[in-house]
Parts: C-alpha cells; sequence; structure tokens
C-alpha cells in the first residue's frame, strides 16, 4: 500500500479538463491520484499543478488499455474513494480513420476501471453532447433520444454510458454520475495549464489562439449559409474552470447520495449559444488581435445547432456557470503566448 490517505483517483489528469479539476480538488483538500500513459500530456503538467497549488499529487503512469497494470494500481493504492474518469482518445476525426483504436482505448479503460472497483465507489463519467446528435429540441435537455453518434468516438460516449448503466444497476459498489460536457474551452487564470493538443487542434478555440500566432494556417470556418442568425454554427461553450468546478460538486452530490441504483446524467454547458463568428469576435475583442480567417464550404457531419439545458446541473448539483466566452477566450489567449514562449525558450 502506497498511502492510507482516501483518495480521489484522476485518470486522464495531466490532461485538458483532468489537470484543471485536480488543481480544484487539491485546493479543496482532496488527496489526488493522477494515473495517465501521457498518450496526449506530458509530465510538465503535473510540475504546473505543483506549482499553481503548493502541493504535489500522486502520480501513477498507468495504460489503462492494460487490465494488469490496472488492477496492480488498485491494489497499490486501496483507499480510492472517488474515480473522475477523463482518460480517453478524444479527436473525432482521428477516431473515424481509426475507430479500433478508439474502441480499445475508451472501452476497455473503462471496463478495466470498472472490474477493478471492489469497494463502494462513486464515479465521475466524461460524456459528451455528440451523443444527441443534431437534437430535435433546444436547448438540449437530458431526457432528449440520444442518437447513434456520427463518429466512432462519439459511439465510445454513449457505450461507455450504456456499460455504466447496465453495471450500476447490479453492483451496489458503483455509485455514477455521467456528465455530458457540451463545448469546453479557456485554461487556468495562471496560465500555467490549458488545452495543449499534441497535433493540429480539432476544436475552434484553440485553432483560434495557435493561428493568431501563426504556428498554423489561418483558420477556415466551414460554412456560413446554416441558418442561424450570421450563417455559422452555433455551440454552446464552457470555461474549464466551470467544468471542473461542476466535478468536484458531481463528487459531492455522489457522496451524499450513496443509494442511487441508476447512473444519473448532467449536462454541463452554459445554456447559451455561440456562433463561430462570435467566437471570432470575441477572440479580436480580448486580444485586440487582426484575426485571419477565410470562409469555406460546409464539412461533413456538422451540425447546426447545439445547447444544452442546465436546468438539471443548477437543481442537482446546485451549480452555475460563473465565466463569460469572453473570459474563456482571454485565458485561452494568455495560456496560448504564455506556452508559445516557454516552448521557444
Ligand atoms: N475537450 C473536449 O472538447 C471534450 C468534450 C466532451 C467530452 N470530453 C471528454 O473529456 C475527457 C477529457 O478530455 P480532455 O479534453 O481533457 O482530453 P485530453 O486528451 O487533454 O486528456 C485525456 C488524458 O487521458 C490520457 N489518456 C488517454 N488514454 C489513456 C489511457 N489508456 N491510459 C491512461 N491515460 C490515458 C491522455 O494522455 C490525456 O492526458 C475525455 O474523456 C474526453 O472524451 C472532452
Amino acid at each position: 500500500m502506497k498511502t492510507d490517505s482516501e483518495l480521489v483517483l484522476v485518470t486522464g489528469g495531466l490532461g485538458y479538463i483532468g489537470s484543471h479539476t485536480s488543481v480544484l480538488l487539491l485546493e479543496k483538500g482532496h488527496e489526488v491520484l493522477i494515473v495517465d500513459d501521457l498518450s496526449n500530456s506530458s509530465p510538465e503538467v503535473l510540475d504546473a499543478i505543483a506549482k499553481i497549488t503548493g502541493k504535489t499529487p500522486f502520480f501513477e503512469t498507468v495504460d489503462l488499455k492494460n487490465q494488469v497494470g490496472v488492477t496492480q494500481l488498485f491494489d497499490d493504492y486501496p483507499n480510492i474513494k472517488g474515480i473522475l474518469h477523463f482518460a480517453a482518445s478524444k479527436a473525432v476525426g482521428e477516431s473515424v480513420q481509426k475507430p479500433i483504436e478508439y474502441y480499445q482505448n475508451n472501452i476497455n479503460s473503462l471496463l478495466n476501471v470498472m472490474a477493478a472497483i471492489k469497494t463502494k465507489t462513486n464515479l465521475v463519467f466524461s460524456s459528451s453532447c455528440t451523443v444527441y446528435g443534431q437534437a430535435d429540441q433546444l436547448p438540449i435537455a437530458e431526457d432528449c433520444p440520444t442518437k447513434r453518434p456520427e463518429s466512432p468516438y462519439g459511439n465510445t460516449k454513449k457505450i461507455g454510458e450504456e456499460l455504466l448503466e447496465d453495471a450500476t444497476k447490479v453492483h451496489s459498489s458503483l455509485n455514477v454520475m455521467s456528465l455530458r460536457y457540451f463545448n469546453p474551452v479557456g485554461a487556468h487564470p495562471s496560465a500555467l495549464i490549458g488545452e495543449n493538443p499534441k497535433d493540429i487542434p480539432q476544436n475552434l478555440v484553440p485553432y483560434i489562439t495557435q493561428s493568431a500566432l501563426g504556428k498554423i494556417a489561418p483558420l477556415t470556418v466551414y460554412g456560413n449559409d446554416y441558418p442561424t442568425p450570421d450563417g455559422t454554427c452555433i455551440r454552446d461553450y464552457i470555461h474549464v474552470m466551470d467544468l471542473a468546478n461542476a466535478h468536484i460538486l458531481a463528487l459531492e452530490y455522489l457522496e451524499q447520495n450513496k443509494s442511487a441504483a441508476h447512473l444519473e446524467i448532467v449536462n454541463l454547458g452554459t445554456g447559451t449559444g455561440h456562433s463561430v463568428m462570435e467566437v471570432i469576435e470575441s477572440f479580436k475583442r480580448v486580444s485586440k488581435q487582426n484575426f485571419q480567417y477565410s470562409i469555406g464550404p460546409k464539412r461533413e457531419g456538422d451540425i447546426t445547432a447545439a445547447y444544452a439545458s442546465i436546468e438539471k446541473a443548477k437543481n442537482l448539483l446546485k451549480w452555475e456557470p460563473q465565466h463569460t466566452l469572453d473570459d474563456a477566450l482571454a485565458s485561452a489567449w494568455k495560456w496560448e503566448q504564455k506556452n508559445h514562449k516557454d516552448n521557444q525558450n
């Protein structure tokens, strides 16, 4: 046994959302065990977390696809009381090219973690609004029917929820909440951690900030003839610090409602949709950059509009987003500039 403290296990805790959530957990006084295989992150994130919080979490490099490694992890740390399961491969486009790898990683990792749980454990699963597809109603509430997601990545989230739903019915040790994120953006105010994709960003905000620095080609906006006020697609952009805070509240909720024998599903967005053009305008406003972009053809599979109903998160978790789109773009820009400067030194 490596510690007799009660721990919160954060899988994928050196990644974008996991690192921000680990910071908040440590600041709230939790003992944290981060597990990551570094497939989309780097050890420097651990140093940054320690620098922000003044605390060093436990850390293990484990590939969660490896069942032996996961079993060993739970043997070494028998006092895991809560799990935030972020670890997954998340690039939608890549998942279309590599479906087997995506199912292998996202499904096997989840199954291995579920199988290793022996004592009563609260688990929060990172799901996504992709499970709704082009929803029939806006804003999208949790009871809106799910659809077969367009990509293998999206389907791993839908299957993950189904696995958890089946398991919670019979395994009383599992107390689970699935959080369906809309579009996480922004960075920690210190600019020591933020979204740092290893490849060309697939998400709009890191694409904007990286292209503004000339690191990648100028942005192409995919289509401006959608049936929306300015013709560009609408999404619900939620600040990563708000998202991180919701995870702490989700864990506390599960702690206080130990008997739930069903999978609780909660949307996390802001409840407001913003178009691609509005995001670009927000970036120009906060960065004071003369941002260059072009309009291209529509991209296959893109849905017109998606934004959340967040009534359930407000009622159940007593949570409400605190940051605006401008806050998110300003923090993302600060992070991108600092990250770029550090990499040049
Ligand atoms: N960022 C988004 O836009 C978004 C939206 C909806 C849902 N999600 C989900 O939220 C979670 C976190 O997303 P993120 O943006 O922080 O992604 P990320 O890639 O930054 O973080 C995921 C982390 O998991 C690690 N990881 C991947 N496979 C692993 C494995 N087999 N074993 C151990 N570690 C592994 C990676 O190295 C990485 O550090 C993911 O499950 C993702 O699917 C993200």
